[in-house]
């Protein structure tokens, strides 16, 4: 049986269990050894957050220093909103729908910070991280991961919610900055939808959204005998077996996303791609759901959508907005 096929089984079996996150997490720690971040993601999540702030201060009015944002997705690791903490942000919401961070995994995360900040790289990565706020952290990482992680992350601006994020319960217009790194390719286009419509609310008009989605075939990451273009072969109802609910990829395409974006009432300001090779593409025989969109679309691995609140005269409800990509 191909890796890919094993690992979808496996985690397919975990999905049945209760609690199946807590089977997922034990499941990394003991066998697959990804339940903490390795050094190389956890850089790779440095260079992601300086990316999103610098499109925040490139398309918003507001200063980093007065920044509330919201986070969908807060995963296992809080590297980008720690990142966005030291920096300046001064109030950051991250919403799961499943409580991730693990005392143990915060304090991971806290240690690498440390160490980077000690070896003088974490300035590299992140050239706005403030002094004071680094000191603070060298002092978290130092304390037992006895501490309830969410409690901790108070202490850096950091308001952890487990919960939908398609309600957050914020004040209208309240926040500056929604951000997301990894989580679209994993949610179904109607969630997408209402995530937009709650996001399209709590924004400030001048607000900004900087989104990072993953549209690579996620098991290409285990199995290279398959390229990321592998899912595209399946019909939907062949992936409905394939697809696995721990990780859930949806396979939306990039032209799907710039889509849903424009339809919540946002604005394309700016968008890049990170595209794979054709000839993988051209040894994938499409299947029929797939072979309308553009090859260029196809071949996208990795983008950036970044958005703001389209004004009253670019969106009605009942039509598009005019916006196209930067
Ligand atoms: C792949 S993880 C991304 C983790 C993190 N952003 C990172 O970079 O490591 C995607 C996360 O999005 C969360 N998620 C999916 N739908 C959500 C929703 N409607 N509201 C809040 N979180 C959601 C999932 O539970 C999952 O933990």
């Amino acid at each position: 049986m191909p890796n890919w096929i094993l690992k979808s089984t496996v985690q397919r079996l975990i999905s049945w269990l209760p609690r199946s996150h807590r089977w997922n997490a034990l499941f990394q720690k003991k066998i697959s050894r990804g339940y903490f971040a390795r050094q190389a993601t956890f850089e790779g999540k440095l260079i992601l957050c300086r990316q999103h702030l610098e499109h925040y201060r490139k398309f918003s009015t507001q200063p980093v220093e007065n920044l509330s944002a919201v986070e969908l997705g807060t995963g296992s690791w809080p590297i980008v909103p720690i990142g966005l903490y030291l920096c300046g942000a001064a109030e950051i919401w991250t919403y799961d729908l499943v409580p991730l961070v693990e005392p143990d995994l915060l304090q991971h995360t806290l240690t690498q910070f440390a160490d980077a900040i000690r070896q003088g790289s974490l300035k590299k990565y992140l050239p706005g991280a403030r002094v004071d706020r680094m000191a603070k952290i060298q002092e978290m990482a130092d304390l037992p991961a006895n501490e309830n992680p969410v409690k901790s992350l108070e202490r850096l601006h950091i308001h952890v919610r487990v919960g939908d994020a398609r309600h957050t319960t914020l004040p209208s217009h309240s926040v500056h900055f929604v951000f997301s790194t990894v989580v679209f390719e994993h949610i179904p286009a109607a969630i997408i939808t209402g995530l937009l419509d709650e996001f399209r609310r709590i924004l400030v008009p001048a607000g900004v959204m900087s989104h990072y989605i993953g549209l690579a075939d996620q098991y290409a990451n285990v199995d290279r005998t398959i390229t990321p273009f592998n899912f595209l072969r399946y019909t939907s109802r062949q992936w409905r077996w394939l697809n696995n609910p721990i990780i859930f990829q949806t396979r939306l395409r990039i032209e799907d996303h710039r889509h849903l974006v424009r339809q919540a009432g946002f604005v394309l300001v700016h968008e890049e791609n990170v595209l794979g090779q054709p000839d993988e593409l051209r040894s994938v025989p499409l299947a029929p759901e797939f072979s309308h969109h553009p090859f260029e679309d196809l071949l996208v691995l990795f983008s950036w959508l970044i958005a703001r609140p389209a004004n009253p005269v670019e969106f009605s409800p009942s039509t598009e907005p005019t916006g196209q990509p930067g």
